[in-house]
C-alpha cells in the first residue's frame, strides 16, 4: 500500500479532530495546538464510538461517551474505562497535503 492524501493541511482545524478513512480503516486525523499532524485509530477501544467526534486537550483525544483520553503520540488510553490501546499512524505532510498509509503504524 502506499500512502493516500486524506485532506489538505488547510483543512484542519487546530486542536479539532476530522474522521477519514483510507483502504477501509477509519481514522481520527488531529492537528494539535503545536501544529503537529496526528493519526489514530478512529474506534474507541471502550464502545464503538468515533474518537473524531471527541474533544482534542494537547496530545490527547478524550472519547465523548465516558471520557476516556487516548494519547496522540501512542494511542495508550490514559485513564479507564478503556485499557486497550488504538493503533498510531504515520503522518506524512508533502507541501499543503496530509498523507496517511494505513499499513504503517508509528513507531513509539
Ligand atoms: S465508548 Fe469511549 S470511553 Fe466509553
Amino acid at each position: 500500500m502506499t500512502a493516500t492524501r486524506v485532506c489538505a493541511l488547510s483543512e484542519l482545524e487546530q486542536d479539532s479532530a476530522i474522521r477519514v478513512e483510507v483502504e477501509g480503516v477509519a481514522m481520527a486525523v488531529v492537528l494539535d495546538s503545536a501544529g503537529e499532524v496526528h493519526a489514530i485509530g478512529d474506534v474507541c477501544t471502550h464502545g464503538d464510538i468515533s474518537l473524531a467526534e471527541g474533544f482534542v486537550d494537547g496530545d490527547t483525544l478524550e472519547c465523548w461517551a465516558h471520557g476516556s483520553a487516548f494519547s496522540l503520540r501512542t494511542g495508550q488510553p490514559l485513564n479507564l474505562p478503556a485499557y486497550e490501546p488504538v493503533p498510531v499512524f504515520a503522518v506524512t505532510i508533502d507541501g499543503d497535503d496530509v498523507l496517511i498509509d494505513p499499513a504503517v503504524k508509528k513507531a513509539v
